[in-house]
């Protein structure tokens, strides 16, 4: 019997990474998946035909919904992705993030203890839960501040990273009261294909491509530590394989960079490979007011995971970031549809009220 892994999320942009190359590494996937504005069943057109990707479109919150599908499918691990994952969208609505990566990860979490309890020893032994977080968790750094490490204290700023937090302390409660085998990764901003293009790198993209401005939030002199879809998932996979119950893991890319270096780059780019005629991409920047409580810096220490497993990155943040630009600019009709009537209201909301 070939492994099965149960995956929420699995049709947003870090999720449907992980669906693909699990599927290609021969794990049969029950991917559970509510399809929010940014689930993308495009993003796993290739499985179309695969009887080894089972996707069921549902609430992780429904924890009879969850209940049965671990019953049936009798899954090796859970991965939990799914989650609101936009910081802009928490400052507008806290409630959606609380529900889904609060009330829905712990959900989750009963329905698993539920069936781990019910599994024979060995295999009991071998499940896993792993639950996907963000470096948001451990709040903001200044220059010169060494970057977060699995000790730092956690100190959310924003609705988003506090949800998020809340729903790692719920992992961390399931461990150490119940003793599920839980890990927790805690990963820098990733890029790379499929991206929804409310995320920077993305957005600037899109925006670029139709002539309009490319928003850079305040002065543009917040750092992000960048990492490469692919090398998230890699490190996820050996989390699962090696990772010890109970602890968590830094994921980062060892690559941070300004906002304004990230547009920079991708307006340069862009001349390079599909220059326009009334100019430089860069002409398009502008400074719009700045997100409430921006967090200045992130950066990932990824110590542990590279002495302790072994795992080190594979795409350096330039190659990566030109290969991106390749890929938006091969699936422009993939950014067209989800261009739609939700997406453009969101625009209106977000960068409405932020004149340059
Ligand atoms: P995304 O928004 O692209 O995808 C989220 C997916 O979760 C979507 O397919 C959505 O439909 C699904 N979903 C949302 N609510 C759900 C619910 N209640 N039940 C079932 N499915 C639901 O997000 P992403 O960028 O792929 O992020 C995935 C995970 O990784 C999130 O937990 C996020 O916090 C974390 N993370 C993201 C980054 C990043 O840079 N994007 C970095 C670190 C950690
Ligand atoms: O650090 C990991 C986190 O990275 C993940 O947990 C989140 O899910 C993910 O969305 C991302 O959060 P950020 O807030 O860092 O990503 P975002 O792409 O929204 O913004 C990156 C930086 O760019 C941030 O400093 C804000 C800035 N920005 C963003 C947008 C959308 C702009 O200047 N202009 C914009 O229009």
């Amino acid at each position: 019997m070939p492994p099965c892994h149960l995956i929420t999320g699995g049709a947003g942009f870090i999720g449907s990474c992980h669906v693909l190359r699990s599927r290609t590494a021969g794990v049969r996937v029950v991917n559970l998946d509510k399809l929010t504005y940014s689930g993308n069943p495009e993003n796993l057109a290739a499985l179309r035909d695969d009887p080894d990707h089972i996707f069921v479109r549902g609430d992780i919150g429904n924890d009879e919904l969850t209940a049965h599908l671990l019953e049936i499918h009798q899954p090796d691990a859970v991965i939990n992705f799914a989650a609101e994952s936009h910081v802009d969208r928490s400052i507008h609505d806290p409630d959606a993030f609380v529900r889904t990566n609060v009330l829905g990860t712990c959900a989750l979490l009963r329905a698993a203890l539920r069936y781990w309890k019910a599994l024979p020893e060995d295999r009991r032994a071998a499940f896993r839960f792993l639950h996907v977080s963000t470096d948001e968790v451990f709040g903001a750094l200044r220059p010169g501040d060494p970057a977060f490490a699995e000790t730092t204290a956690y100190a959310p700023n924003s609705p988003y990273s506090a949800s998020k937090a809340a729903g790692d302390h719920l992992v961390r409660a399931f461990h150490e009261t119940y003793g599920l085998p839980t890990l927790i990764t805690n990963c820098s901003n990733n890029y790379g294909p499929r991206q929804f293009p409310e995320k920077l790198i993305p957005l600037i993209l899109c925006n670029a491509l139709a002539r309009k401005p490319l928003p850079i939030y305040g002065t543009g002199g917040n750092i992000r530590d960048w990492l490469h879809v692919e090398d998230h998932c890699e490190a996820l996979s050996l989390v699962l394989e090696k990772g010890e119950p109970g602890r968590t893991y830094n994921i980062g890319g060892r690559s941070e960079r300004t906002n304004l270096e990230v547009v920079r780059a991708l307006c340069g780019i862009l001349d390079r490979l599909r220059p326009h005629p009334d100019g430089p991409y860069a002409d398009l920047i502008a400074f719009v007011a700045d997100r409430p409580g921006h967090d200045f810096r992130y950066a990932v220490d990824c110590g542990r995971l590279e002495r302790e497993l072994g795992w080190k990155p594979r795409h350096g943040f330039e190659q990566g970031l030109e290969d991106t630009v390749r890929w938006y600019l091969d699936h422009q009709d993939w950014t067209d549809r989800v261009r739609n009537g939700e997406y453009r209201a969101w625009l209106e909301t977000n960068y409405g009220g932020r004149r340059a």
